[in-house]
C-alpha cells in the first residue's frame, strides 16, 4: 500500500546511496518526500532529489514557498514514516537533545509518525561515547535505529560506520509501518525449505521447497513485534533483518535445531518440507559409475510428532502439502501430530505450493473449523496464520 515518506538528507557521503533508495522507495509506490540539509545539499543537488521523488525539495526553511504541501508542518503531518538519512553525528545529536533549529530539525521535532535512523560516519565519530549515548537516548525514546555495517570507509579507514545495505534499509521501513505490534513479547519459532539428505559427499535427496512460504512468515512477525526464529534449509532467499536465523541441512539437522529452540517458543510454525526418508549409509566418498545401484532409506525423526507429543504451553502449528486427497489427509495430521491448526496446501492448485509468490490454503483447527481462502500471496497467507496463532494463544 502507498505510504507518505519523509526522508531528511544529511550531510554524509552516503548521500549518494539515499539518491537510490528513493528511487527504490518510489517503485514500490510510496509518495518520497525529501528534505536536504544545507551539508547535504554540499554532495548532491536538490534536482537530483526532485527528479527521483517526483516532488519538491525542502532546503531553506524561510525560503518562499510555492507549495503549502511541503511547508514544514505540512510535511510533518503527511508522514507515516520520517526516515533520516544518511544521519550524521550532527543530526543524531539536535534529535536527541530536542535541537530544532532548522526546515529538517523542525520538521522531525513535529512529526509523530514514527522515526528510522540511518548513521553513517567515520568510525571513530560512530564508536565516540557520545554518539553512542545519544543513539541510545533515541532508541529509547521509539526511533528505529538501523546499525552501519563494517569495512572501507570513504575518509580511507576500516571499521564500523558505513551506510547498511539498502535492503535493510528497507525493511526498517517496513517494520515502521506496522503500528500494531500485536506479537509484541511472543517468540515465533518457524522452519522454512527443504532439507537435503547426503548420498555422498557429491549428491544428496531434497525436494523443491523455495523457502518462500516460511521465510514469509517469518519475516510478517517480525514485522508484528515478534522475537522470530527462522530454522532454514538450504534456499537461496535473504531472510528479512533482526531474525535469528538458524542454517540447516539435513532433517536431523532441523529436528535438532527445533527441539533446541521450542522450550521458548510460543508460537511454532512448520512450513519446512522435510524429507521423510534418508540414506540409511553415507558413503564416506563419491559412489563411482556401474550399470544399476539402490539405495536403502531409513525413516527420518518426524519433527512436528515429536513437538506435538512435547506440546506445552505452545500454539503449533502445521503445514501439509499434497497431490491428492489433501483435506483427509490434512485432518489425519492434525490429530495424529497434536496439532492447534494445520494449513494445507496442494500441489496441484494453481498457484500453490513450491516455489510460487502465492498460495491457495485451506486452514482446519483443532476445534473443527475449516477456512477455503482464495489464491493470495504468500505474505499475506502468512498474516492469516499468524492472526491463528494469535487467536489460539488468547484462548
Ligand atoms: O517453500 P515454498 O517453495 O514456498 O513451498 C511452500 C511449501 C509447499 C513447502 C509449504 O507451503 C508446505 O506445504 N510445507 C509442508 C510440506 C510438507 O512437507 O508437508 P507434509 O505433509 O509432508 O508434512 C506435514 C508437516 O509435518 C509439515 O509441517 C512438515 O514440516 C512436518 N514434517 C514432515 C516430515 C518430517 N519428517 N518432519 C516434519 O516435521
Amino acid at each position: 500500500m502507498s505510504k507518505n515518506i519523509v526522508v531528511a538528507v544529511c550531510g554524509g557521503i552516503a548521500v549518494y546511496k539515499t539518491v537510490d533508495l528513493v528511487s527504490r522507495l518510489k517503485k514500490k509506490g510510496h509518495n518520497v518526500y525529501v528534505m536536504m540539509t544545507k551539508s547535504a545539499c554540499e554532495f548532491v543537488t536538490p534536482l537530483t532529489f526532485q527528479t527521483m521523488s517526483q516532488n519538491e525539495v525542502v532546503t531553506d526553511m524561510f525560503a518562499p514557498v510555492s507549495n503549502w504541501e511541503v511547508e514544514h508542518i505540512s510535511l510533518a503531518t503527511k508522514a507515516d514514516v520520517m526516515l533520516v538519512c544518511p544521519a550524521t553525528a550532527n543530526i543524531i545529536g539536535k534529535i536527541a537533545s530536542g535541537i530544532a533549529d532548522d526546515f529538517v530539525t523542525t520538521t522531525i521535532m513535529a512529526t509523530k509518525a514514527p522515526k528510522v535512523i540511518c548513521p553513517a560516519m567515520n568510525n571513530n565519530m560512530y564508536d565516540n561515547v557520545v554518539v553512542q549515548r545519544n543513539l541510545s537516548k533515541l532508541k529509547n525514546d521509539g526511533c528505529y535505529i538501523v546499525e552501519p555495517g563494517e569495512g572501507f570507509l570513504a575518509c580511507g579507514t576500516v571499521g564500523k560506520g558505513r551506510l547498511t545495505e539498502l535492503e535493510n534499509i528497507e525493511d526498517a521501513i517496513e517494520e515502521a509501518l506496522c503500528t500494531d505490534k500485536d506479537l509484541l513479547g511472543k517468540r515465533v519459532l518457524v522452519t522454512a525449505g527443504p532439507t537435503r539428505e547426503a548420498i555422498d559427499p557429491v549428491r544428496y535427496i531434497t525436494n523443491h521447497s523455495s523457502g518462500k512460504m516460511g521465510y514469509e512468515i517469518a519475516k510478517r512477525a517480525r514485522i508484528r513485534g515478534a522475537e522470530v526464529t527462522l530454522v532454514s534449509g538450504q534456499v537461496s532467499l535473504r531472510p528479512f533483518s533482526g531474525i535469528n536465523i538458524i542454517p540447516v541441512t539435513s532433517a536431523q539437522d532441523m529436528y535438532n535445531a527445533v527441539i533446541n529452540e521450542y522450550d521458548h517458543s510460543d508460537i511454532v510454525i512448520k512450513a519446512a518440507a522435510v524429507a521423510d526418508f534418508t540414506p540409511k549409509d553415507k558413503s564416506e566418498h563419491k559412489i563411482k559409475k556401474s550399470d544399476s545401484m539402490s539405495l536403502e532409506l531409513t525413516k527420518n525423526p518426524d519433527i512436528l510428532m515429536n513437538l506435538g507429543e512435547k506440546k506445552a504451553h505452545q500454539v503449533l502449528v502445521g503445514f501439509c502439502m499434497e497431490t491428492k486427497e489433501l483435506m483427509e489427509n490434512a485432518r489425519k495430521k492434525l490429530a495424529k501430530k497434536n496439532l492447534d491448526f494445520i494449513v494445507a496446501n496442494n500441489l496441484n492448485t494453481k498457484g500453490a505450493g513450491f516455489g510460487t509468490d502465492t498460495n491457495v490454503v485451506t486452514i482446519i483447527d483443532k476445534l473443527g473449523n475449516e477456512q477455503s481462502l482464495d489464491i493470495m500471496s504468500k505474505g499475506d497467507v502468512a498474516d492469516i496464520v499468524l492472526d491463528k496463532a494469535l487467536e489460539f494463544i488468547r484462548k
